[in-house]
């Protein structure tokens, strides 16, 4: 809203007492209309004329005058401006006298109430200003308040509004008000190299957030302005925590003012929730809802209340994937100073989404405190170079003055160019870095014993979910400098491999156990859950195809996982990209009957069935003896009853492994676990990624592929061409149509693990019955004709055959969790 009447003397008792810098900004132009309406109506201090008093601006044809009673407005906002309309049943349109050119708001305010013979919500329209189009072919279902601004240099401004065929247009209320000029500047806050011309655009407020703090009432906000809080934007909200001290903020001139973002912006905040871990390195990331096909000019709002001292706090924020201010330091821009609000302008590139995301998070060149902090934001359309602000196109034609009406579809069809550039603002900051000192390391060590005291179970740690009570004892909790010792301080050369949750590392501790010690990202999005879902998991199950933990670590808000080293990596790795020795066909079959033991007794050894949820060749770990053994239970979820009660059945797991029935219902069973393990199967026979972008498309999915050749009864075509010619055709018969039952659509056609487990058993007797050992051949059609695709992707050395775990890459799709992916598609309460 506009009204700018306050009160001259309060404002000025106010710069005086409380040293604000307020601009006292009064608009030379400010028309509030409240169309429709018989009466003046007043909202805050601002008063909307009457309808018939705002005649003079309408031109003919005026439309129809509508009203509606109160008790029927439901929205969030029962403002009595949207009690009356004025409906357009032909093109009609407002021209307002300017008295200073400059920028000005255009607020138009919608609700769809029914009148006589007219329902507003059928209303279809377009709406224009100048020669940008507002609105196009736009209707409302609900309460809406449109915010755009346009610079206007003539000495009027139109707007019109234009039905669409067959239809009308409508309008509660509108307001055109001054906007201070350095609201929006060319170039002055946003010192553009690579963007300039901000002050020819029109703009459309997408959405303006106060981080960390209440909603702002217009009534609040010295320009008239509404700012929600973020939290429903925040993607996880555990990772964040609010922050106030609206009595710190100091407007320092030069910088941002009151008119800017007010000072219950600027003083409240949402910071990192970094549990006093100084190893904390996350990122704090909100997400919006965009027009694909636009620019977005993307203002930060900061005001460092946090810090106790200056130069303690130093951050990068990011705008998708692009770091728009790297280490910035807040006390360093704003004049030595805590406490100064400040804002930062970015235009964005093109958006190709229809997300954009912000985040912050700590800067690693410093040794500073990890914090990231953000007190506001707003996200502005920028119109496009059709000069158009919404999604279709074309300028309303009845608009004398617009330039040419040749549609321009946007967005869609922009491409596979994912990345958004940013034209952005770059601020030049001067950093002045205070080395802290290092306290991530305490010398301190809580000598270990096994049996001692030190460890206790985590039955009263983690105390909700699956009771972890029985066998709890068997995994202990491990002090911090034990982990430490043991991985030589986690020495970046002991890192055997990579995965979502963080690293692998080789250990050993005192009594010469080996072991792999998987340390968490802290507080990494999939981190926490599936820390204690694996504790819960292998701390009830004992057996000798799942792989045993050995303890836990959660000091400092560590999240280390100890579990038996397995001296030969995992079963991916010795099929295919890792140069070990290929497997015989017989001990291929012993790793697939191994591990479909280990699954088999997740679904039947326990009162409840245990779902993997992540099967894959990765998850399969070999020992010294090539024993199989499977691994990760992160993702593990025990049968219907958990998956009712608990927060999620959003689909995960791995790209190409992952079961379609499942993927379509989100019904989780055992049978999603032998769908993945058939993938697994064929992976075994064939030696390639279950997902591999580089082959011709009908190639790329392994699954698929297979099955083709099954069907055809031609599967010998494409195996490992280490195996041609050695493997019995009654075994290969054998094993391929368990496989092939594996991958049946439906779970319900899909085999039991024990049946499984049984197929393969018999298809290593058939091996085993004739052809001892793997000298040759006879049997017929033994020779592979695809080569296996081998590709060397693994970013760490696993030379020494000791890659355990995934290690993951960008290439290879089949490691890439699809815990992430899909857990913004899918809605948590799945089902
Ligand atoms: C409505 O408001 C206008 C402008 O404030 C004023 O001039 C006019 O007298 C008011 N009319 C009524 C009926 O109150
Ligand atoms: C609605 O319109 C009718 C006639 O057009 C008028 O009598 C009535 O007072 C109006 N109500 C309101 C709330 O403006
Ligand atoms: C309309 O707004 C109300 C309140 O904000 C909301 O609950 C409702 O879902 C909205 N309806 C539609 C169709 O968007
Ligand atoms: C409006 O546009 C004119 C002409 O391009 C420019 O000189 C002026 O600075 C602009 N004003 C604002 C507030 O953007
Ligand atoms: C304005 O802010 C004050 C102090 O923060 C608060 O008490 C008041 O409720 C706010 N008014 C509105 C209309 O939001
Ligand atoms: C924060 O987000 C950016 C951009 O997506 C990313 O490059 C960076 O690695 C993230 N940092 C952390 C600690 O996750
Ligand atoms: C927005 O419209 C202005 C004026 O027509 C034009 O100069 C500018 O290039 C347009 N913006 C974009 C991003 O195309």
């Amino acid at each position: 809203m506009g009204c700018f009447k306050f009160d001259l003397f309060i404002w000025v008792f106010s710069v005086l007492c409380l040293g604000l810098l307020c601009s006292g900004f009064v608009p030379a132009d400010n028309y509030l209309i409240d169309c429709g309406s018989l009466a003046n109506t007043t909202v805050g201090k601002c008063v909307f004329l009457a309808d018939n008093l705002a005649s003079k601006y309408l031109s003919s044809p005026k439309g129809v005058v509508a009203n509606v009673s109160l008790k029927s407005i439901t929205s969030f906002d029962d403002s009595p401006l949207y009690q009356t309309a004025r409906i357009f049943p032909e093109s009609s349109k407002y021209t307002f006298p300017i008295s200073q050119s400059g920028r000005h708001w255009i607020r138009l305010y919608f609700y769809p109430f029914t009148f006589g013979s007219y329902d507003l919500s059928k209303a279809k329209f377009s709406v224009s200003a100048q020669n940008f189009a507002l609105l196009t072919d736009f209707s409302v279902q609900n309460t809406s308040l449109k915010e755009f601004s346009v610079n206007v240099t003539s000495d009027s401004l139109v707007i019109t509004f234009t039905p669409s065929s067959n239809s009308f247009a409508f309008l509660n209320a509108i307001e055109v008000v001054s906007v201070p000029d350095q609201l929006i500047t060319d170039d002055a806050s946003t010192v553009s190299e690579k963007f300039q011309g901000l002050t020819n655009q029109a703009l459309e407020t997408a959405w303006r957030v106060n981080m960390g703090g209440p909603r702002v009432s217009f009534e609040n906000d010295t320009l008239w302005r509404t700012w929600v809080p973020d939290q429903s934007f925040l993607v996880n909200e555990n990772l964040a925590q609010d922050f106030s001290n609206i009595a710190a903020v100091k407007y320092e001139a030069g910088l941002a003012t009151a008119d800017i973002a007010p000072q219950t912006v600027y003083g409240t905040l949402t910071e990192m929730n970094s549990a006093n871990n100084p190893n904390s390195n996350f990122n704090v990331t909100w997400e919006f809802t965009v027009d694909p096909g636009f620019q977005y000019l993307v203002r930060f709002h900061f005001c460092d209340v946090v810090s106790k001292a200056l130069n303690q706090l130093y951050f990068n924020v990011y705008v998708d994937s692009s770091n728009v201010a790297p280490d910035l330091d807040l006390s360093s821009v704003a004049f030595n100073k805590l406490a100064v609000p400040y804002y930062l302008d970015f235009v964005t590139a093109s958006t190709v989404r229809n997300k954009l995301r912000i985040s912050i998070g700590p800067s690693a060149e410093n040794n500073a405190y990890p914090n990231a902090i953000l007190n506001g934001l707003e996200i502005m359309k920028m119109n496009n170079s059709a000069g158009s602000l919404s999604g279709a196109n074309s300028v309303s034609s009845s608009n004398p003055g617009s330039k040419s009406n040749v549609g321009v579809i946007v967005g869609a069809s922009v491409g596979s160019f994912i990345a958004v550039a940013l034209a952005g603002v770059l601020f030049v900051l001067c950093r002045r870095r205070k080395r802290l000192a290092d306290q991530g390391h305490s010398k301190t060590w809580i000598p270990f014993s096994m049996n001692g005291t030190n460890s206790h179970t985590m039955g009263s740690k983690y105390s909700y979910g699956t009771t972890a009570s029985a066998a709890s004892n068997y995994s202990y909790r491990f002090p911090f400098g034990v982990v430490q010792e043991a991985t030589s301080n986690f020495d970046e050369s002991w890192v055997i491999g990579i995965g979502g949750f963080g690293k692998v590392y080789k250990g050993t501790l005192n009594d010469g156990t080996k072991v792999a010690v998987k340390r968490g990202n802290p507080r990494s999005q999939q981190g926490l859950a599936e820390f204690r879902t694996e504790i819960e998991m292998l701390s009830q199950f004992r057996h000798r195809h799942l792989v045993s933990l050995i303890g836990y670590c959660d000091d400092k808000n560590e999240m280390i996982l100890i579990y038996e080293y397995m001296e030969n990596g995992t079963l991916k790795g010795h099929l295919y990209g890792s140069g070990n020795p290929s497997l015989s066909w017989k001990q291929r079959l012993e790793v697939c009957i191994g591990s479909a033991r280990g699954l088999h007794y997740l679904h039947t050894g326990y009162a409840k069935a245990v779902i993997h949820r992540d099967v894959k060749s990765a998850n399969i770990l070999l020992d010294e003896n090539l024993m199989a053994k499977v691994a990760d239970f992160g993702l593990s979820k025990t049968g219907p009853e958990i998956d009712q009660t608990h927060v999620s059945t959003a689909v995960k797991g791995s790209f190409g492994y992952l079961d379609p029935e499942y993927f379509r219902r989100q019904q989780l069973t055992e049978k999603s676990d032998v769908y993945s393990f058939g993938v697994v199967l064929f992976e075994v026979l064939c030696a390639r990624p279950v997902i591999d972008p580089s082959l011709p498309r009908e190639m790329v999915n392994l699954a698929e592929w297979a099955m083709k050749w099954q069907k055809k009864g031609q599967l010998e075509q494409i195996i490992d061409s280490t195996l041609a010619g050695k493997i019995r055709p009654d075994s290969l018969r054998k094993f391929a149509e368990t496989a092939e039952k594996c991958l049946a659509d439906y779970g319900v056609d899909r085999p039991s693990m024990g049946d499984v487990l049984w197929n393969l058993e018999y298809a290593l007797q058939l091996q085993e019955a004739e052809i001892p050992g793997d000298t040759e051949e006879n049997s017929t059609n033994m020779i592979g004709e695809l080569s296996p695709q081998v590709n060397n992707l693994n970013n760490v050395d696993t030379s020494d055959s000791a890659a355990q775990f995934e290690v993951s890459s960008v290439d290879d799709l089949s490691g890439v969790s699809m815990s992430k992916v899909f857990s913004q598609l899918v809605k948590s309460e799945g089902r």
